[in-house]
């Protein structure tokens, strides 16, 4: 490998969410953190040199991206998922969870219901509810240790409550499916003919294993997808959260235009240049690094399955896309207070509980699998001596 994912990053000390907050957290000082959505491996070595290269510049004036950084991110869309975004359609966003909320507040209006399915990341039911609508769960449905969308309460849901939006996780954070082409043209179905917007959330799009395929929703349903709002952004695929930098598409003239005036009344104009310039790089120059990190973490996911045999009781919901791996523990049978004592006490692993995610989380848990395998080794080591049966 060219690429050495082994090599344990000190990140203790660098003022890191992911391993800085333990004590503030009130966590045990040797938490091994495996639960944000953060990888602990360093970004493309091409991104690092062009901020490096930006940083010895020196001049940090408003930017103008031109077409250069527009080609690079519909390259990588185009080239992948056969999606091709014109440039008008682009608008460039601090992150997803920025552009969920101008979604939410543009094109739907106070009071409105806001369709997700739960278990699914919590900020969607939090940008939700804190910007005055209604959130309204259609429970994604686990059947033999698989998951699927339950249309028939989709459709009915989104008539009773009179839905107007739908913010559609793809590929799912955290159970990890990637829908199949199905799936999404029912939804399109569905959505169209009840007038329903869909956010469609595709940051997780680069992690999909081998046998799967992620579709951009567009792709699918052209006619949906033209009045949709794509979320992409390079922050999971190359480590790069910290630098808010994500690409959203709205093809539908009038759509974009409200939300581009959400944005404009929030007073926010511009991504920073070093957001810009590392999407810009990993775009162009981070497809090797991206395949060997895909298989080094298809070699940890192999490890994680094989020590569950030691294990009892712990099942692995068999993940088709993403490195957050959801895990389930309810076989285990034991409270959430003292299941939490185990995990957190006294494995003194930090991994996100599974009601966090809202209604199906109780009794799972969420690991964060990119990381050197030697910490995942330990963590699992630390479960195993803790373990009750
Ligand atoms: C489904 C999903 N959307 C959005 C985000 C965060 O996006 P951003 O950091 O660009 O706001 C995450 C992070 O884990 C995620 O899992």
């Amino acid at each position: 490998m060219k690429y050495n994912f082994d090599e344990i990053v000190p990140r203790h000390g660098t003022d890191c969410a992911k391993y800085d907050s333990i004590a503030a957290r009130g966590r045990p000082a040797d938490t091994l953190p495996l639960w944000v959505a953060d990888m602990d491996f360093r970004c493309p070595p091409e991104v690092s040199a062009r901020l490096v290269e930006l940083a010895r510049d020196g001049v940090f004036g408003y930017p103008d991206p031109g077409d250069k950084y527009f080609q690079a991110v519909r390259n990588w869309l185009a080239g992948r998922f056969g999606y091709e975004p014109e440039p008008e359609w682009l608008i460039r966003t601090p992150g997803v969870v920025f552009a969920v909320a101008a979604a939410i507040r543009a094109l739907t209006g106070p009071g409105d219901a806001v369709l997700i399915q739960e278990p699914v990341y919590h900020p969607f039911a939090h940008l939700i509810n804190n910007n005055g609508r209604q959130m309204v769960n259609n429970p994604l449905v686990c059947e033999n240790g698989r998951y699927r969308m339950d249309f028939e309460d989709f459709e009915k849901k989104i008539i009773d409550r009179r839905v107007k939006m739908f913010i559609l996780c793809s590929p799912h954070n955290p159970v990890g499916r990637v829908w199949k082409r199905e799936e999404l043209a029912k939804v399109a179905e569905i959505c169209l003919r009840h007038q329903c917007l869909v956010v469609s959330d595709e940051i997780h799009c680069d992690f999909v294993r081998p046998g799967h395929r992620h579709l951009v929703l567009p792709t699918v349903a052209p006619e949906l997808g033209a009045s949709a709002v794509i979320c992409t952004a390079p922050s999971k695929t190359f480590n790069l959260a910290g630098l808010q930098a994500a690409n959203i598409f709205i093809a539908d003239t009038d759509l974009r235009g409200k939300f581009q005036a959400a944005m404009g009344r929030a007073g926010y104009h511009s991504l920073n240049n070093m957001g810009l310039a590392a999407c810009q790089a990993a775009y162009e120059h981070g497809a090797d690094w991206l395949e060997q990190l895909k298989t080094y973490l298809e070699g940890n996911l192999e490890y994680l399955k094989g020590a569950l045999a030691g294990l009892p009781g712990l099942k692995i919901v068999e993940p088709e896309g993403s490195y957050l791996i959801w895990l389930d523990f309810r076989e285990l049978g034991l409270n959430p207070g003292d299941l939490e004592e185990l995990i957190s006490r006294r494995a003194r692993l930090w991994l996100d509980e599974g009601p966090k995610f809202g209604l199906g989380g109780q009794g799972f848990y969420r690991l964060n699998s990119a990381c050197p395998r030697a910490l995942l080794r330990e963590a699992l080591e630390r479960l195993k001596a803790v373990w009750p049966r």
